[in-house]
């Protein structure tokens, strides 16, 4: 079914509201003087910043600017050995050794101190990622503050969680995280495997390496003992030096399926435990019985929030046929109202793109929805002249095909395809190598239930999307990797049992 007809009708009809200069939004930026960054960072090894044996430093770049922020050190193999030997020590002498309700003290510290300086980190989050400071202060701090408290409260209560076993560390836990949740994935991962018992060695990615330096200096005021966590920048090669290094007992990876599937091939048959947390295309389903204003701002949600640098984003609507274009017609005008540009006034609903690569990508995959033959609508909202933005983007006439409906676009791009029964959505809905989210819209309770007992999808939200919380086990099915991080199940993937 082709909508295009239909939306430039509706458009013509419902034109985009133009509240005229008077009413328009005043700028509002966040203040960032009260954040001060360093002119060049160290590599995080032992509970102190050290130059790189590498040698080799890069820029890291505020993406909504292509400003530099900061020059950050480039871990080599000698480095990460080094981190990796830190942490082993840390481990066998310190961490691993400390009464389980010592070690609940120092992240139940680096919880309440994150919470402290939730503004310096939410400022620092949104100036290297380009997310929106909305975001950044409302969504990514306070959950990384949740997964530190959360897993505090789990490390004396160990032997209870698993009752009749004997729980005990894993060793040195190397954690490989993405630039699209810097901080959160790095709170993610840390506050489990210390709470375990464990300690780490984290990779942060190669364009968002400050929240996670930042969180190295939050550490230090903790009085964490030095080489509990060790913080290496770099992009895939240090990556690669950590997966492969012999002393580590645990790899956690979350990024591209691509790399998952690398770090699966080296990891195996060398007996190291392995989680990835992989990329996903999640089908978002509104039944005709749906509260549709409420659906679009959950697809809003799903979509737009973070610029869908969201690997459980709901990149595929899938409508019911009856209330396609009504629902369209509400989203298409939603969508114009989105506000896209400086990530740091707090207006902004869309931010930067992460980086020059990843807009490249977007646009890639954008023309290809074009040349199968899909229907492109995007917002004509004014883009700022310098840094990396997309405009809000949907397709429809889209065929389960088109590369559009079938890979990660990690961008704020969304395809629009029908459905007449419940059948036909799960069908459509489970049909890629992915499975990690999904979403379904109804007013039936039982209709809910019948869904998402059928959907292979490792979480499902109902009436909602993109809720997270770190009682809750996430993780997919599939090409979306294995192992669940958060709640109890999360523990697991960190403790010999
Ligand atoms: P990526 O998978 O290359 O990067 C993720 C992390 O893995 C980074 O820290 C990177 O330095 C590291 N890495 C890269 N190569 C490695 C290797 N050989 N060994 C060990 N570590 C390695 O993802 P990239 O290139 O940044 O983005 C490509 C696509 O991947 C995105 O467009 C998106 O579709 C997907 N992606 C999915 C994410 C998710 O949350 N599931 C997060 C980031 C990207
Ligand atoms: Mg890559």
């Amino acid at each position: 079914m082709q909508f295009a007809d239909g939306v430039e009708r509706l458009r013509a009809e419902r034109p985009r509201l133009e509240f005229g200069a008077a009413w328009d939004y005043a700028p509002a930026p966040e203040a960032t003087d009260h954040l001060r960054l360093d002119g060049r960072y160290g590599l995080y090894i032992g509970g102190r910043f050290v130059e790189p044996k590498s040698g080799r430093w890069f820029a890291t770049i505020n993406p909504a600017t292509e400003e530099p922020l900061a020059e950050v050190a480039e871990a080599g193999e000698a480095d990460v050995d080094a981190a990796v030997r830190a942490a082993e020590s840390a481990q066998r002498r310190v961490w691993g050794r400390l009464p389980a309700a010592e070690r609940g003290k120092y992240l139940f510290r680096i919880a309440r101190l994150l919470q402290e300086k939730a503004r310096e980190f939410a400022v620092l989050e949104t100036m290297n990622g380009g997310k929106p400071i909305t975001e950044a202060r409302d969504v990514d701090v306070p959950l990384a503050v949740a997964h530190f408290f959360h897993h505090a409260g789990w490390a004396d209560k160990l032997a209870d969680a698993f009752a009749g076993r004997a729980p005990r560390p894993l060793g040195v836990c190397g954690q490989i995280i993405p630039w699209n949740f810097p901080l959160l994935m790095a709170a993610w991962k840390i506050a489990p495997a210390l709470a375990c018992g464990n300690t780490v060695v984290l990779k942060p990615a190669e364009t968002t390496p400050l929240t996670a330096l930042h969180l190295a200096k939050l550490f230090d005021e903790a009085g964490l003992p030095p080489g509990v966590v060790n913080i290496v920048p770099g992009a895939g090669e240090t990556g690669a030096s950590l997966v492969n290094h012999p002393r580590v007992a645990k790899i956690a990876f979350t990024g591209s399926t691509e790399v998952g599937k690398l770090i699966q091939r080296a990891v195996a048959g060398t007996g190291k435990r392995l989680t990835l947390e992989l990329g996903g295309k999640a089908a978002n389903i509104v039944f005709a019985d749906a509260a549709l204003d409420q659906a679009v701002e959950g697809i809003i949600r799903g979509i737009y929030f973070n610029q869908g640098h969201v690997c459980c984003a709901g990149s595929r609507l899938l409508v019911e046929e009856s209330i396609a274009e009504d629902l369209i017609a509400r989203l298409d005008w939603r969508i114009r109202s989105l506000r896209v540009g400086d990530p740091l006034d707090k207006n902004t609903d869309v931010g930067a793109i992460n980086s020059r690569a990843q807009l490249e990508k977007i646009r890639e995959l954008a023309r290809a929805g074009v040349d199968d033959g899909a229907v492109m609508h995007q917002s004509d909202c004014a883009l700022p002249g310098k840094g990396y933005f997309f405009p809000p983007t949907y397709f429809t006439g889209v065929a389960q095909s088109h590369r559009i409906a079938r890979e990660e676009i990690f961008g704020p791009v969304l395809a629009v395809m029908t459905f007449r029964t419940p059948d036909e959505a799960i069908e459509k809905a489970n049909n890629l190598p992915y499975g990690l989210s999904a979403g379904v819209w109804t007013d039936k309770g039982a209709k809910i239930f019948a869904m998402t007992r059928r959907l292979r999808a490792g979480v499902v939200w109902a009436n909602t999307f993109n809720k997270f919380d770190p009682a809750s086990p996430f993780g997919g099915y599939k090409e979306s990797g294995f192992g669940r991080e958060g709640g109890r199940h999360g523990l697991e993937a960190y403790l010999e049992l």
